[in-house]
């Protein structure tokens, strides 16, 4: 039906008859010339009608915005004055010959140019429309394109593209699994997979030695503004490679993407253990583009009067720490409040701060709610260690580690982003050598960092003797605080797996009943073999610089997990539950489907 994309057309096509279809973007009457910015996937083009072409100027009259049209006509340059340097079509216009009307539209839930006053509900509940923004569509289109050149990667490294199930058994990946009734196993569930784990590495047992999915993944877990419960990895595993192998071939793949698609150059990834990363910045995907850091001063805070301070110094399972900001004395008073607000989201219960009005001038040059707690040596000694200077101010933290850590981390982010403090624009990192298990307190008991077939850099004896200080072969690909993967070496003899089972409280009958396929697996040859996923939703989103990642899935769901486009999950019926032996507990029968934001 078509000759050219209504974004394709330029000064080189003038005077050439084309023939264009999309969608009317906007109609503007001008007395006499009638005009239609005409738009498709690629782009705008403006379609100039004169009443001399008598029958498609009365079409033109009559066609309203999103009509689905055809138009046949002349390409011209626009008449001086009315070059439009903005658009990419901007230099010339198209002189309609033939207008055909191929379908008409009710007016739309809103305007596309005017879309921001739009709340996210009523986009999302007509997505389709929304799509139809060229701001969407580009995101589409890169993702897309993100996703090829991927995979054109992965074929030329050797890898095979292998699809596993979606009915399958619950892989532990730390959230709650989805679950479908059978009907042929009453009273059995299938679980929706919350990744490919166990499939890709019977895989590697099979001898198919590079296996890559674009995979669907499946979370039930709460929902923020980079999780969907439904999203997809860049799935990969590989026999005979170390960590390091796979790490560079991932890392190329990355820097690859990014200098394809965005045109930047990412240095080679640096390397930080995960005790590193926690000490230093309180968390274990660090942000790098801001170089503050947390400095650690508990020794100094053992035998100040201050309580805040000396009751966790003294604590092992605590941390005293200061976070200088350069430049921070600038700070108001209800700036301070504001991030002692924001700190006690994280459990904190206060933000002492010092401001250096003047390093010179010694405690006189100083301003601060604590200096009276504190000797003027222990002082010195903390602007010392912090190399403050005039001009900045040193908040600090004291508790529980955990809090600490969550606590200053954030703020150092917060702070890093208020201030203007980025000192770059991509910062990727490696976190290594993550601890194997890690204690919960409420249950109890240990469970994984990663996940249970995660190897650990130590024997099975020594796992069981000291699972709480034992390191794992994992690693997580971070970029500017965002993890954009995760992978490890993983087990391949059944005493390890074992070992790892015992630590984590699932007993033999267990680990056969959930696990007993993957058991045998590595009874049979298994080779040594390791992987990593990649979220490719917060790739794209990260790509194309937007800050939720619904921005990056067509039909993605609302932050409790539904779909307003097709308002699942839905009821079903009474036959369908009867099929499926299912009754439903009087709570849980539907009611009217509640109204929810996104
Ligand atoms: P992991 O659980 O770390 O590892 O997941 C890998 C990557 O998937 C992305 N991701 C998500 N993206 C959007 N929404 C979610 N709910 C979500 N959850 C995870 C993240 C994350 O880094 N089987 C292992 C991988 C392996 O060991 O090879 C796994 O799934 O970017
Ligand atoms: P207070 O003596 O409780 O008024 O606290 C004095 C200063 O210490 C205030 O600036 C509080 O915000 C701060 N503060 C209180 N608890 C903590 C804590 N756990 N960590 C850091 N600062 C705190």
């Amino acid at each position: 039906m078509r000759t050219h994309y209504c974004g394709e057309l330029n000064e080189s096509h003038i005077d050439q008859t084309v023939s264009l279809c999309g969608w009317v973007h906007r109609r503007r009457d001008h007395g006499g010339v009638i005009f239609l910015d005409l738009r498709d996937r690629d782009g705008i083009t403006q379609i100039v009608f004169d009443p001399d072409t008598v029958e498609s100027f009365a079409t033109a009259e009559q066609v309203r915005n999103e009509f689905v049209v055809k138009v046949v006509g002349r390409v011209r340059a626009r008449p001086e004055g009315t070059v439009n340097s903005e658009m990419s079509t901007g230099q010339i216009e198209v002189l309609g010959k033939e207008l055909e009307i191929l379908n008409a539209a009710d007016t739309p839930p809103f305007q596309l140019d005017e879309h921001m006053g739009v709340s996210e509900d009523v986009r999302l509940r007509n997505r389709f429309i929304d799509l139809r923004r060229p701001e969407m569509l580009n995101r589409m289109k890169m993702r897309s394109q993100i996703t090829s050149s991927i995979r054109r990667y992965l074929d030329e490294g050797g890898f095979l593209d292998i699809e596993t199930p979606i009915l399958t058994r619950a892989t532990p990946e730390g959230a709650r699994d989805y679950l479908v009734p059978s009907r042929t196993h009453p009273g059995k569930f299938f679980a929706l997979p919350q990744s490919p784990q166990l499939f890709k590495q019977l895989l590697m047992v099979s001898g198919i030695d590079r296996y890559y999915q674009i995979a669907k993944c499946f979370r039930d877990e709460d929902l923020r503004a980079d999780r969907q419960p439904e999203f997809t990895q860049i799935d990969m595993e590989t026999s005979f490679m170390d960590e390091d192998e796979v790490m560079a071939i991932s890392e190329t793949m990355i820097r690859e993407v990014f200098t394809k698609h965005l045109g930047v150059e990412l240095a080679e990834f640096p390397r930080m253990t995960h005790e590193e990363a926690v000490r230093k910045y309180g968390i274990d995907r660090p942000d790098l583009r801001i170089s503050m850091q947390l400095v650690d001063i508990a020794d100094l805070m053992k035998e100040v009067e201050f309580k805040v301070f000396n009751a966790p110094a003294n604590d092992p399972a605590s941390r005293v720490v200061v976070l200088k900001v350069d430049g921070g004395a600038t700070l108001s008073r209800k700036q301070i409040d504001e991030y002692t607000e924001f700190v006690a989201i994280y459990g904190a219960r206060g933000l002492a701060w010092i401001k250096v009005n003047d390093i010179d001038a010694g405690l006189e040059g100083l301003q601060s709610p604590i200096l009276k707690f504190m000797p003027e040596e222990i002082v010195q000694k903390l602007l010392e260690r912090t190399e403050a200077k005039t001009g900045d101010i040193l908040f600090f933290g004291a508790d529980k580690a955990s809090i600490v850590n969550e606590a200053i981390g954030a703020l150092r982010v917060r702070l890093g982003e208020d201030l203007d403090m980025l000192e770059c624009e991509w910062a990727p990192v490696w976190v290594v050598d993550f601890p194997m298990f890690e204690f919960d307190e409420k249950e109890g008991s240990y469970t994984s960092v990663h996940h249970p077939f995660t190897a650990p850099s130590c024997s099975p004896e020594e796992l069981a003797e000291n699972p709480g200080t034992a390191l794992s072969r994992a690693y997580d690909m971070v970029l500017n605080g965002t993890e954009l993967g995760g992978g490890s070496i993983r087990i391949n003899k059944p005493e390890m797996q074992k070992a790892v089972f015992t630590v984590l409280g699932i007993s033999p009958e267990e680990a056969e009943e959930k696990f007993g396929f993957l058991l045998n697996g590595l009874r049979y040859g298994c080779p040594p073999h390791g992987g990593i996923a990649f979220g490719l939703d917060r790739l794209v989103m990260m790509m194309t610089g937007t800050q939720s990642i619904r921005d990056v899935i067509a039909f993605p769901k609302t932050q409790s997990a539904s779909c307003l486009l097709t308002n699942a999950p839905g009821e079903v019926n009474n036959k369908q539950l009867r099929e499926l032996n299912i009754r439903l507990r009087e709570q849980a029968k539907p009611s009217a489907t509640p109204q929810e934001g996104a």
